[in-house]
């Protein structure tokens, strides 16, 4: 009786205090200190993801590999082909820069397996094919001189590694629970847990400060994986602890863990208004492609258009979140022209408007929007920008905001807006006068000076 209650001690203690004390070693962090260490990112707005793998080669799709449900073998020319003879990360940088971008987070391993750095645990990786060299060194250097923050993907998820089981989402997935079992049999899960460490431990540790990192992703349930197969926790605290302001992504299936997440991710999504968890506003970032595919896809045409694709920008600012707009260079280590097109638009009118978009936010209450407009706002300096999506014909009515502003101007070419007062009951109206050719500004701006 007294060891079986002693055995049942000991196993409440496993149960209770030992995930508990496992917890508590992540770093406590009041509110306060979170909103400041996350400062320059949320200040920063808008930055670039970049997917490049193997998959540029067959150019169709970054998930090709599971979608033609390819073997290692069959995927292997890619391997052997593997040779961006152009690869210069400091055009990439320049481009994102002059685009606007504050930051940058590239695939440093995505779900086919394929390192682009020099790991010493496995043979799958850049140095390894003709092209020779560890692409994450000559990248994090060339961002870095441009002045950007540098960030890594790093996929949770792993098509090639031998002790990566089958599941739902691999491209060898199957449909009963025998042929799982039997395709996984000797696979160890555990060694994988290692690798993945090993791995997350190099790339923060061997090349500097490293801002940002994305670890994707976690799909729990039957033949899916979560927390207890990545070993979430180990990680961010293994993350946490190698580089104490790293910002992280919330796919580690840590949402109810503090400190297991400190963004949401929405993906090639609109969102509706600032998202929230449990009833608090937290911060947000949306990923969005240009087209359909995050990485080179050489025949996908869908491609947005610079209005689109600044409207995006705007639209999650006016929301208070960020945008990651990505690139998928093509095999030879070059942007798609079709990007560098885009990124061009976008920079040229960042130039002129990016004080709208870095270091703000939603505009406070009681400022209503007109129709075909997005309102942005500076806490700091108190400025309100009202972008103008679709341009008015003359005049533009602000509702209710005669009491609160002291002057107005275009934003590009500070030239000043005449307004004057609404008339009997919309007597705190302004009613502006606009020229009536569009200026030539692809989403020309206002910017109100508050009182
Ligand atoms: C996804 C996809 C992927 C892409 C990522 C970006 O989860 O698996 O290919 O890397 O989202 O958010």
């Amino acid at each position: 009786m007294k060891t079986r209650s002693l055995v049942l001690m000991i196993l409440l203690f496993c149960l209770l205090i030992v995930p508990k004390q496992a917890q508590a070693q992540l770093p406590k962090e009041t509110e306060a200190q979170k909103t400041q260490r996350m400062k320059w990112w949320t200040d920063a707005r808008f930055g670039m993801f970049i997917h490049w793998g193997l998959y540029a080669l067959p150019a169709r799709h970054e998930w090709v590999k599971n979608a033609e449900r390819l073997t290692n073998d069959q995927y292997q020319k890619y391997f052997e082909n593997f040779n961006p003879d152009m690869y210069d990360p400091h055009e990439w940088a320049k481009m994102a820069k002059a685009a606007g971008m504050k930051y940058v987070v590239l695939t440093a391993k995505h779900h086919e397996g394929f390192c682009l750095f020099d790991s010493k645990f496995t043979d799958y990786k850049a140095t390894n094919t003709p092209y020779g060299k560890d692409l994450i060194k000559e990248y994090v250097e060339a961002f870095r001189a441009e002045g950007l923050k540098v960030g890594f993907y790093y996929s949770l998820i792993d098509w090639h590694h031998p002790d990566y089981t089958i599941d739902e989402v691999h491209p060898q997935r199957q449909t009963s629970d025998t042929a799982y079992a039997r395709l996984n049999k000797g696979k160890d899960m555990s060694k994988y847990r290692e690798y993945l460490k090993n791995q997350v431990r190099e790339l923060l540790t061997n090349y500097g400060e490293i801002s940002v990192i994305w670890f994707d992703f976690s799909f729990p349930g039957k033949n899916g994986k979560g927390r207890a197969d990545w070993d979430s926790e180990s990680i961010i605290k293994l993350a946490r602890s190698l580089q104490p302001g790293i910002i992280v992504d919330d796919r580690l299936d840590l949402k109810d863990v503090e400190g297991g997440w400190d963004f949401v991710s929405p993906e090639q999504e609109k969102v509706a208004k600032w998202p929230e968890y449990n009833g608090k506003r937290v911060a947000w970032e949306t990923c969005q492609t240009f087209s359909g595919s995050w990485g080179y896809y050489r025949d996908e045409n869908t491609w947005k258009s610079p209005a689109q694709l600044l409207e995006l920008l705007i639209e999650s600012v006016s929301k208070g979140g960020n945008l990651l707009l990505n690139v998928g260079p093509t095999a030879r280590g070059v942007f798609d022209y079709r990007a560098q097109d885009r990124l061009k638009s976008m920079g040229e009118w960042m130039k002129y408007n990016g004080r709208s978009v870095y270091g703000c936010t939603e505009a406070p209450a009681g400022f209503t929007a007109p129709a075909n407009t997005l309102l942005t706002y500076n806490p700091v300096t108190r400025r309100l920008y009202v972008h103008l999506l679709a341009y008015p014909m003359g005049t533009l009515n602000l509702t209710n905001m005669g009491d609160k502003v002291k002057y107005i101007q275009f934003l590009h070419d500070a030239s000043e807006i005449k307004y004057r007062a609404g008339r009997d009951n919309a007597k705190n109206d302004l009613i502006l006068s606009l020229p009536v050719q569009k200026p030539p500004v692809e989403i020309p701006v206002l910017e109100l000076i508050l009182k």
